[in-house]
């Protein structure tokens, strides 16, 4: 169906894995349910995940008090404790229902889940499928699901702007398939956008992974938190080839080992991702290099266990028996994003969001490997519960709870830091938006991507502003419009990285190498004054 004359209880802007298990839930649920995204549903970075999801769904030695205490530990004191409780705790639930969906994950020869090991787990829980095409199973299964619902589907549709009347979300404005400006109405709105890794010159993500739903949140004047934290995923292949292929953490987990050029080991390589990718940069400056390498020549059974990405090494001519491979951390996931609360409701009245798009507080500064489709899928399955028991508007509850008072501390005891941030005005100038793109990761990846300083960031702030000065005007096609949602969360977030002066997690900065306890505190952009449309 793509009919939206009728107003819709719920409207998805997003495709992955958060956004189409709630379409299939809330269509379940009887609401009047549409999905609006700007590629065809098939096209999210869901897709591109690998690994798989984490989930406590075998026995001993394993537990939900484990998991919860990886989550914990890889966030580094700041993750929302009891939002992780709920990710652990309801996380096998959405697995079940994913295989009660079609989803096929691997077995083992008893016909059990096998279960794989990845950073900073403590033991094997990582479901997957097809070896390391877990996110292209997820999103299959659920695409076949949501495509046999009576859901509206506004497939290359883009959504440009949140509509707000009388201090509440009713809609988006969008540019339809045709290149119309059109309204979709909603009494509510899920914001499950994805992330915004197209930030940086070298990434894992999707090309359409532009911070839409931040950027549009940040307009509306919705609070935002953590965007400081940008994941880089440690073993991307070091290829031309974008984004780039990702060498998973699963590999890792079987016993592939990081060697620098003179083939010396120099991390515990099932640490969690931040302490991997920041011994490996180290490393590479120190050597003058770029790239390290993967030695996954021990691991006998690759192609059987890793099809996919045994075969998209045989396209590079790249054999695992006998190679090792080329390996650079790349931008893979945005640990911060839109503050909600347990229920995935936003500063904003009939405004939610789930996935990366969110941040409901399980990541903290760095995220635990295979949790971010289990949070999808968790948190996105919370929203339609809430919106279906008639919810609306956020409660103090997980990272909103900060927002209670100025500086206040949270229920979770992490207190937090307001900062006052305007969006960049974009627009104006008659630059090429692809040019000003790569200009744009070109400055972040210097100067705000895996290692930061106050005057990398300072530059950073410059060129930003001096982008969005010579940027088109967002309305005058979709690549001008990714250019300034771009730059409006370019803008926020090396506002936040600025402010943050430690290190921790994701977040390294050159000028104050150590985690400050004092700063065991989120950073937020507070919500300003919801203006009408
Ligand atoms: C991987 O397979 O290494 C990626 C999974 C994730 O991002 O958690």
């Amino acid at each position: 169906m793509t009919q939206t004359d009728a107003p819709l209880d719920l409207l998805i802007i997003g495709s992955g894995v958060a956004g189409l298990s709630a379409a299939v839930r809330a269509a379940d649920r009887g609401l009047a349910v549409g999905v609006l995204t700007k590629g065809e549903l098939e096209q999210s970075t869901t897709r591109w995940a690998q690994g798989g999801i984490a989930a406590v769904l075998g026995g001993d030695p394993d537990s939900t008090d484990l998991h919860l205490a990886d989550t914990l530990a890889a966030g580094v004191d700041l993750c929302d404790e009891a939002a992780c409780r709920i990710l652990v705790d309801e996380g096998p639930a959405r697995v079940l229902e994913l295989i009660s969906l079609g989803a096929v994950f691997d077995r083992d020869e008893g016909g059990g889940l096998s279960l794989a090991r990845e950073g900073g787990h403590s033991t094997a829980r990582v479901v997957h499928a097809g070896g390391a095409a877990t996110g292209v199973e997820i999103e299959r299964a659920l695409v076949a699901a949501v495509r046999a619902t009576a859901a509206v589907l506004l497939e290359r549709w883009f959504a440009t702007d949140l509509v707000v009347e009388d201090g509440s979300c009713v809609g988006v404005t969008a540019v339809d398939v045709s290149g119309r400006v059109r309204t979709v109405r909603a009494a509510h709105v899920l914001l499950a956008a994805g992330g915004a890794g197209q930030l940086f010159e070298v990434t894992t993500n999707p090309v359409e992974a532009t911070g839409d739903g931040v950027a549009m949140a940040l307009r509306a004047g919705v609070a935002v938190t953590d965007l400081e934290f940008v994941q880089f995923h440690p073993t991307a292949l070091h290829h031309r080839r974008m984004p780039r292929p990702l060498l998973s953490e699963a590999l890792r987990g079987h016993g592939a080992v990081i060697r620098d050029h003179d083939g010396e080991r120099f991390v515990d390589e099932l640490s969690p991702r931040d302490v991997v990718s920041r011994a490996m940069t180290r490393r590479m400056l120190d050597a003058g290099v770029d790239h390290l390498w993967l030695d996954a020549t021990g691991l006998a059974a690759f192609p059987a266990r890793f099809p996919t990405i045994a075969s998209a090494l045989a396209e590079l001519d790249l054999d695992p028996g006998s190679d090792w491979l080329p390996i650079a951390p790349a931008a893979h996931y945005l640990c911060g994003g839109v503050v909600t609360d347990l229920v995935g409701a936003t500063t904003l009245d009939g405004l939610w969001a789930a996935g990366e798009v969110a941040c409901v507080g399980v990541h903290g500064a760095n995220r635990l490997a295979s949790n971010s489709l289990l949070d999808g899928m968790v948190f996105g399955a919370r929203v339609v519960d809430a919106v279906d028991a008639g919810g609306r508007g956020p409660s103090a509850t997980g990272v909103m709870s900060h927002l209670r008072e100025p500086d206040g501390a949270g229920d979770d005891q992490v207190s937090c830091t307001r900062l006052a941030f305007e969006a960049p005005l974009v627009g104006g100038g008659d630059g090429d938006p692809a040019v000003l793109r790569r200009e744009l990761q070109r400055a972040m990846s210097r100067g705000a991507g895996m290692l930061r300083s106050t005057d990398s960031l300072s530059t950073v702030v410059d060129i930003v502003a001096d982008l969005a000065a010579r940027a088109p005007d967002p309305s005058t096609g979709s690549d001008a419009a990714e250019l300034a949602n771009l730059l409006t969360v370019a803008a926020a977030l090396t506002a936040l990285a600025a402010q943050r002066r430690e290190s921790r997690g994701a977040h390294t900065r050159e000028d104050f190498p150590d985690t400050d306890v004092a700063l065991s505190r989120r950073i937020l952009v507070p919500p300003g004054q919801a203006s009408d449309s």
